[in-house]
């Protein structure tokens, strides 16, 4: 039945590292603790004006994320510099566009580009790059979004992103 299902185009071909993926995402955002004073000040110090109003843009748990890979990277570039600790806390900005929430995230997977916020969700990597583009982010930041760059930056950024 499922695979019937799956054979109609109702839901997305998700792997089954996919779905595990998908319920650890479900899971830690679920749960997203606060930002601390502390974090939001390394984050600031980090940031531009414009990069920062972007990073606030981030709902609780993609704050959150973005701090979780921050520190992975850091673990696994320990000399990386700032154009990298920004593309590690702004990855994920195209996804503040579609305004999902933990549980629209999931769906939104799971069916696919199905409605204008699903599909602006499923764009993310895209919208992410105009918004940093609009906001004067560095073209090195920019261009390890898009996957172009320092090997050592792009495996550690894909690393640190692995959770
Ligand atoms: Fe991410």
């Amino acid at each position: 039945m499922h695979s019937r299902i799956r054979g109609q185009g109702w839901v997305a071909n998700l792997s089954k590292f996919q779905l595990i993926h998908l319920c650890k995402r479900f899971f830690s955002s679920l749960f997203a603790r606060d930002i601390s004073v502390e974090e939001f000040s390394r984050v600031h110090s980090i940031l531009s004006v414009n990069e920062m109003d972007l990073w606030k843009s981030y709902q609780k748990f993609d704050k959150r994320h973005s701090i979780v890979v921050l520190n992975r990277l850091n673990a696994f570039m320990p000399h990386a510099g700032r154009e990298v600790h920004v593309a590690a806390l702004l990855h994920d900005i195209g996804k503040s566009d579609s305004r999902l929430g933990v549980f629209s995230r999931v769906i939104a997977t799971i069916v696919g580009p199905r409605t204008g916020r699903f599909s602006r969700y499923h764009h993310h990597e895209e919208i992410g790059i105009e918004l940093l583009e609009a906001a004067g982010c560095s073209e090195v930041t920019i261009s390890l979004l898009k996957g172009i760059g320092d090997p050592q930056a792009l495996a550690a950024l894909s690393d640190a992103d692995n959770i």
